[in-house]
């Protein structure tokens, strides 16, 4: 079974999806990571995000791996782990410009097949119920207030030691929203198929119970 999480930054999608796979044993693939890991590379070797054959080989060259059992999961780039300083605010705020070329996503996403294969998981990201998983049985379109965004991305800095106020992070959220849903190619978009859930005023474990509860009862109905 592959269960598609979507949906802007600070909707939830990641904490919630991780749970998911805990408790239903099954495989986490975490997309964004992969587009900070590529972001992370192009700005360390200074590239720009409108040199695509320098991009097409940068992405070639630069293996994304995961590690561990979610929550704890680590994120390595050629064997260095970048778990956090992909979280960073460097990388943060360039993303959205370097996860929008051609060659970053085709490759990407070429890549992200092929761990879903022949394995159920879940796999959250912008694009997973539109164009890289849309035979997935269950697609979730998660959503929240961009107060409540804030409030969340605000303790995620928290832990990285980083200080940020509610307004420059309500900012951040809103261009990284636009920026991620008016891009060509592959967009932040809901699946006509998706359920939405919007997470505003909902708890982690309700979230959690929401999707799983759902993700069962199709199991229950493919067996029937
Ligand atoms: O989920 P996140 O905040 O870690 O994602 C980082 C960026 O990567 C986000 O600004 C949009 C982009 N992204 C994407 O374009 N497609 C995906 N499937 C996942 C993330």
């Amino acid at each position: 079974m592959i269960i598609a999480i979507d949906g802007p930054a600070g909707s939830g999608k990641s904490s919630t999806a991780k749970a998911v796979a805990r408790r239903l044993n099954i495989t986490y693939l975490d997309t964004g990571a992969m587009y900070r890991v590529i972001t992370l590379a192009a700005l360390r070797k200074n590239i720009v995000s409108t040199d695509d054959t320098a991009l097409a080989e940068l992405v070639a060259a630069t293996k994304i791996s995961f590690t561990g059992v979610p929550p704890a999961t680590r994120v390595w780039m050629n064997g260095e782990d970048v778990s956090d300083e992909i979280r960073g605010e460097k990388v943060t705020a360039r993303v959205s410009e370097y996860c929008a070329p051609a060659v970053v996503r085709n490759a990407l996403v070429e890549e992200q097949r092929r761990i879903g294969s022949g394995c159920s998981l879940v796999c959250e990201g912008r694009d997973i119920g539109t164009t890289v998983f849309p035979q997935a049985e269950l697609k979730v379109f998660m959503v929240a207030s961009v107060v409540e965004r804030a409030v969340r991305r605000k303790k995620d800095f928290e832990k990285l030691g980083i200080t940020k106020t509610d307004h420059e992070l309500m900012a951040d959220l809103e261009e990284r929203d636009r920026k991620d849903a008016s891009r060509s190619l592959s967009p932040l978009a809901k699946a006509d198929d998706a359920i939405e859930l919007d997470t505003t005023g909902m708890t982690l474990e309700q979230q959690i119970d929401w999707i799983v509860e759902r993700a069962e009862q199709l199991v229950v109905n493919e067996r029937n």
